[in-house]
């Protein structure tokens, strides 16, 4: 059995507040409704409308387009356990600065979680079954860790304004790492596990200046930790939403400013206010406009700005591609696999590069 979802990722540091502002600034003649609107309520729109409340400005309003908040955090019940079809690690942890939802998850909401295991080497299985010796790993591994260290030089170097932007496989083949392509099945792995597993696309077309380093993990440290609670990953917007908006005994958000359901189709902006148009034809005035939805919606029409976004804002909207990354659940009769401390986590060395090669992870059912 398997239960999939394809969904498209930004990479962890969109996280907090990657809203857009469209109303612009200046005296504002008072529209009728709410000061703010914003667009969607995952993590960056709730999280938006918390900074906003404790700004002392709280006279909101959040339309959501599904029944629920948490966007792209969201559990599914599959075949009797929780599982995260959206995000599942608090990437970036143990570092210089605190990653701001990484004491929420640990300490207040004390979610299940388990620090993942980077150590590959030792776990890595070959096509037709039985793991790879070690050492030759480690060496692949490590060789490829020092062209990323080289690569990070470079990325340093170049200009801010990306002017001079490589690709990571121009990277690689700057430093003659395998200019051909990575050729056997575990330097494909390898480069796969680096790489398309965290940038949700092949090295030949992820840009250099934004991956390597990668912020996230510069800022926050190295570590990632896996959320596996049955209350799942998306309890961490409920427990935001819940700091500002009324809920019930029960914790259910009841509070008006919070509307669902509610597709938003058309924003209509002037320098007097803006104008926000449902899919069920009702229209909500405000002084301004948050959009919080994804990079892969505003790359479609789904909604309709009037007048057009300007052109410097729409060169930065196409300026990241939209991924597809596709989690695969599997449940089997009875484990097979090897169990313990540094197990949880492994890949598949197939001849076919990115072939089923993520590393997966045994998820035990809900602890008692
Ligand atoms: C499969 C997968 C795995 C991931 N793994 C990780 C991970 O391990 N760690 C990590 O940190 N991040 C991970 N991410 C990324 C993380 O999930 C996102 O960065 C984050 O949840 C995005 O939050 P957001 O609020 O910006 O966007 P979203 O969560 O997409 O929220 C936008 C909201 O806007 C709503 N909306 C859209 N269109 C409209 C409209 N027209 N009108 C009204 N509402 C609208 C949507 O329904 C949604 O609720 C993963 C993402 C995916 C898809
Ligand atoms: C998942 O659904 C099944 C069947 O409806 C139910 O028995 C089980 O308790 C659910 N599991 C969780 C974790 O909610
Ligand atoms: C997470 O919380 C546990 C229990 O309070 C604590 O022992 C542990 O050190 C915390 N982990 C990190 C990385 O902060």
């Amino acid at each position: 059995m398997s239960s999939s979802t394809s969904s498209a990722l930004v990479l962890a540091a969109a996280v907090l507040l990657a809203a857009l502002t469209v109303a612009q600034h200046g005296s504002l003649a008072a529209a009728a409704g709410p000061r703010v609107i914003i667009v969607g309520a995952g993590m960056s729109g709730i999280s938006a409308a918390k900074t906003l409340s404790e700004a002392g400005i709280t006279d909101l309003l959040i339309l959501e387009a599904t029944d629920r908040i948490g966007g792209r955090m969201h559990k599914k019940n599959f075949s009797g356990i929780n599982v995260e079809i959206g995000a599942n690690w608090v990437e970036g942890v143990n570092g210089g600065k605190m990653n701001p939802i990484w004491p929420i998850v640990n300490e207040t909401l004390k979610l299940r979680n388990f620090l993942t295991d980077f150590s590959v080497a030792t776990n890595i299985y070959k096509e037709d079954g039985g793991l790879y010796d070690e050492a030759y790993v480690q060496k692949i591994i490590d060789r490829a860790d020092a062209v990323e260290s080289k690569g990070e030089k470079l990325s340093a170097s170049l200009p801010a304004s990306g002017s001079d932007d490589i690709s990571i496989l121009a990277m690689q083949r700057l430093y003659d790492h395998q200019p051909n392509g990575p050729a056997t099945p575990v330097d494909m792995v390898v480069d796969y596990f680096k790489y398309d597993f965290e940038g949700a696309e092949p090295p030949r077309v992820t840009s250099l200046q934004t991956t390597v380093p990668n912020p996230t993990f510069t800022d926050f440290g190295e570590d990632e930790y896996f959320v596996a609670d049955h209350l799942g990953y998306e309890t961490v917007v409920h427990y935001l939403a819940g700091q500002y908006l009324k809920t019930d005994s029960s914790g259910k958000i009841v509070d008006p400013r919070l509307l669902l359901n509610k597709v938003v189709t058309e924003i209509s902006y002037s320098s007097s206010g803006v104008s926000v148009r449902t899919e069920d034809k009702s229209v909500y005035k405000a002084d301004y406009v948050m959009v919080s939805t994804s990079l892969g919606v505003l790359q479609t029409d789904l909604i309709h700005f009037k007048p057009k976004l300007p052109t410097w804002k729409i060169l930065v909207i196409y300026q990241f591609d939209m991924a597809v990354y596709t989690k695969i659940f599997l449940k089997f009769p009875k484990r097979f696999w090897p169990v313990g401390k540094g197990k949880e986590f492994f890949l598949y060395a197939s001849t076919r590069r990115g072939y089923y090669a993520a590393r997966c992870q045994p998820l035990r059912s809900r602890p008692a």
